[in-house]
């Protein structure tokens, strides 16, 4: 079973290994998972995975992978070589990539991959801008459908796409909501937002929580609120 704990990712965007230490030290009693992301694994690398595994936690390494097929499946395998538990790719990398992606990990490998669709912090206006014609949720939901077919069986989505990710998906698609903010926190950058009980209720498996947690005056009482807002959202599915 799932424990509330097990649904809080939080992502530490730090950039050296002691304040990400301090950000574990305080928070490892409310969740299970950290995300290292490109600003701490750009500054200390692999040690930051070392960090988070000394913790007996989780590591969700966020590198949003996109380049040609083969040197993504070389980076993957190097992630499995460590340990990861979590690997973020982008679904707009194409059905080549993603297939090459999925064939690395394959059946044995605890590895889940992660298919990023579309950044919670573009809205529908920057999408058109872009020169996509479709609505950010069909779009979404393209992007998916094509990393499904490869293999993929995990996802990175805003709270307010998950549930028609999940009707889309069903049970076996691990759905991971970014872009959640809790009750009365400012939104920051982040447009397509929901609180953590919104989140849950919505399909969310977990949720990544960075700012309102890691930069609040008090991170210990930070994360105890949106464990609390999680459990909410767990009751009300019941
Ligand atoms: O501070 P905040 O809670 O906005 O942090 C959200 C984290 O989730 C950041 O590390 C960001 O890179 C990541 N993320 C996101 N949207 C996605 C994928 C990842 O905000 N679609």
């Amino acid at each position: 079973m799932t424990s509330p704990q097990d649904r809080l990712i939080i992502a530490l965007d730090v950039n050296t290994l002691q304040a990400a230490k301090k950000i574990i030290d305080e928070t490892s009693d409310f969740c299970t998972t950290y995300k290292v992301g490109l600003e701490l694994f750009s500054a200390c690398g692999p040690a930051a995975i070392n960090l988070v595994k000394q913790a007996k936690a989780r590591v969700f390494l966020d590198l949003k992978l996109h380049d040609i097929p083969q040197t993504v499946s070389a980076a993957i395998r190097q992630a499995v070589a460590q340990d990861v538990d979590f690997l973020t790719i982008h679904a707009l990398g194409g059905s080549v990539m993603l297939k090459k992606a999925s064939q690395e990990i394959g059946l044995q490998c605890k590895l889940r991959l992660l298919a990023v669709s579309v950044l919670t912090h573009h809205s529908d206006a920057e999408i058109k801008s872009m020169g996509f014609t479709q609505t950010s949720l069909e779009l979404v939901l393209n992007l998916l459908q094509q990393a499904y077919q490869t293999g993929i069986r995990g996802c990175v989505c805003s709270p307010l796409e998950a549930p028609a990710v999940r009707a889309a998906f069903g049970p076996h698609m691990t759905i991971i909501c970014p872009g959640v903010r809790p009750n009365g926190s400012a939104s920051n950058d982040q447009s397509r937002i929901a609180t953590p009980t919104m989140a849950i209720q919505n399909g969310a498996d977990h949720i990544v929580v960075g700012r309102p947690i890691t930069q609040a005056a008090n991170i210990k009482q930070a994360a105890a609120s949106v464990l609390r807002e999680i459990q909410e959202g767990l009751y009300a599915k019941k």
